[in-house]
């Protein structure tokens, strides 16, 4: 038996959904515990991509059961139109469940998040807009639609609320609001289609747990974008560290057994909010357009970096990260030099710690190392042992300055670009 959590280390877009659909193959369920449809996880299976936003990524599995949990807040349209996209792929979904304890994205959520957006003029945070951490805030505040309100509520019950919604929108961002009367029919619609899905999901849990199953938990977004630990306030609005599972997944914290670190090769960002190892050269330009570094949910242009070792650090403490799975490493291919952050430079002086405050991240300057680079193309490589040693060098050298072994490389989006170590 094994519950093995899955986490972004850094911010997001690491490769999640390629490592859990690999490692579904071993397990019985996957469970989404936090985020929602701001996140964009791809798979790839016999050269067929799906870019999966609210699902979890062992659905193309059919003999795995998948959670979209307790702490997930759910755009039921945006759902419905996932389920029938992937069922017109041939991807039946009836292995999915979803909680009756989820909140529930409403239009004006969206709406929400396009103009607090703009209030914040420079300080944008650069959200994926959708409607995110509005419906955060609504369910903190105790006001949002869980599942199992949203099951029976009525019409009129409805309309009181995107009425009530109308005018704090009004009085808040001069803007006429949700159109009421096409919102209801969407919800209603969107209510009758997944209606099927919405379940107790602590129960099937709980139940897996007791018959000791294979379980793993799909964390979305990244360390570094907690809400509290990561780069506040450009951050999402939930915990996608370990121990939001606990929260959102109703895994007891006594049940996880491993906890993987997904690491890219090179670090990304989307959105504002500060980035230390950050690069705009031509070799930005060249692992950008090798690693097809666009956002899978906005397609806007991913920022790029070095590998960030004080970050990682900070990010492997906090998750209790006891194994990593590197992933896109193919693409550093003919990178000269390959450089590694290994400390920051903070006003004069040496630090490895990653500071709280923003105002000090930003002005940080990284100390790097270097390593030499590979040429080779890696993406048909099939055991680790045959990766070529300055690959292995950069492999070995993470593990070197974590004292994490990375026991998963990756080196191509298939589900077989996958090399397993030996223990
Ligand atoms: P997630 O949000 O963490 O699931 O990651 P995304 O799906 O947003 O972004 C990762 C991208 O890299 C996707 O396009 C994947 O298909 C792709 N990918 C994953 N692993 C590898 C790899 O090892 N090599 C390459 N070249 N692409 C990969
Ligand atoms: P996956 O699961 C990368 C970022 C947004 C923005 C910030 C807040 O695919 O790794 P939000 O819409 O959540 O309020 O936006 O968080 N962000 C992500 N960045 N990958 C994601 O998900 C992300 N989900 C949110 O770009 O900076
Ligand atoms: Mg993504």
């Amino acid at each position: 038996m094994s519950v093995k959590v899955v986490v972004g280390s850094l911010w997001g877009d690491e490769g999640k959904g390629k490592i859990i659909d690999f490692l579904a193959k071993d397990s019985e369920l996957v469970i989404r515990a936090q985020g929602g449809n701001n996140a964009g996880h791809t798979i790839v299976v016999n050269d067929k991509k799906y870019a999966l936003h609210l699902m979890p990524s062992g659905i193309v599995r059919p003999s795995c059961y998948n959670i979209i949990g307790d702490g997930v807040v759910i755009d039921p349209i945006s759902l419905m139109k996932e389920i029938d996209f992937l069922k017109s792929q041939g991807v039946n979904c009836d292995n999915l469940f979803i909680s009756n304890r989820a909140s529930v994205v409403m239009p004006y959520h969206i709406l929400i998040d396009k103009y607090s957006e703009e209030k914040r003029e420079e300080n944008k945070i650069g959200t994926t807009g959708k409607g995110i951490g509005p419906c955060y805030m609504d369910t903190v505040e105790r006001s949002s639609i869980r599942m199992v309100d949203f099951l029976d509520i009525s019409e009129a019950d409805l309309r009181r609320i995107l009425e009530n919604k109308n005018e704090f929108i009004k009085r808040n961002y001069n803007d006429d609001g949700v159109t009421i009367e096409s919102a209801i029919e969407e919800l209603l619609n969107a209510r009758e289609y997944i209606k099927g899905y919405i379940t107790d999901t602590t129960v099937i849990v709980d139940r897996f747990l007791k018959e000791k199953k294979n379980v793993l938990l799909e964390g979305a977004q990244g360390s570094l974008l907690d809400v509290t630990y990561g780069t506040y306030p450009y951050v999402t609005s939930s915990h996608p560290i370990s121990g939001g599972f606990c929260v959102g997944g109703a895994v007891p914290p006594n049940a996880i057994t491993d906890v993987i670190a997904i690491l890219k090769a090179y670090t990304t960002r989307v959105g504002q909010g500060p980035f230390v190892t950050e690069i705009e050269d031509s070799i930005a330009h060249y692992i950008r357009e090798a690693g097809n570094e666009y956002g899978t949910t906005t397609g806007r242009p991913r920022r790029i970096g070095y590998m960030d070792i004080v970050a990682l650090n900070y990010s492997i403490r906090i998750n209790g990260v006891t194994s990593i799975a590197l992933t896109l490493l193919d693409v550093l291919k003919g990178v000269e030099k390959i450089k590694i952050c290994t400390a920051y430079e903070l006003d004069g002086k040496t630090i490895m710690h990653y500071p709280a405050s923003l105002k000090e991240l930003e002005r940080c300057k990284p100390i790097y190392e270097e390593v030499e680079g590979f040429h080779e193309d890696l993406t048909d490589v099939t055991c680790y042992d045959d990766l070529s040693d300055n690959a292995k060098k950069y492999v070995e050298k993470i593990e070197e300055l974590t004292g994490v072994r990375v026991d998963i490389v990756s080196v191509g989006p298939g589900r077989h670009q996958t090399l397993v170590r030996q223990k």
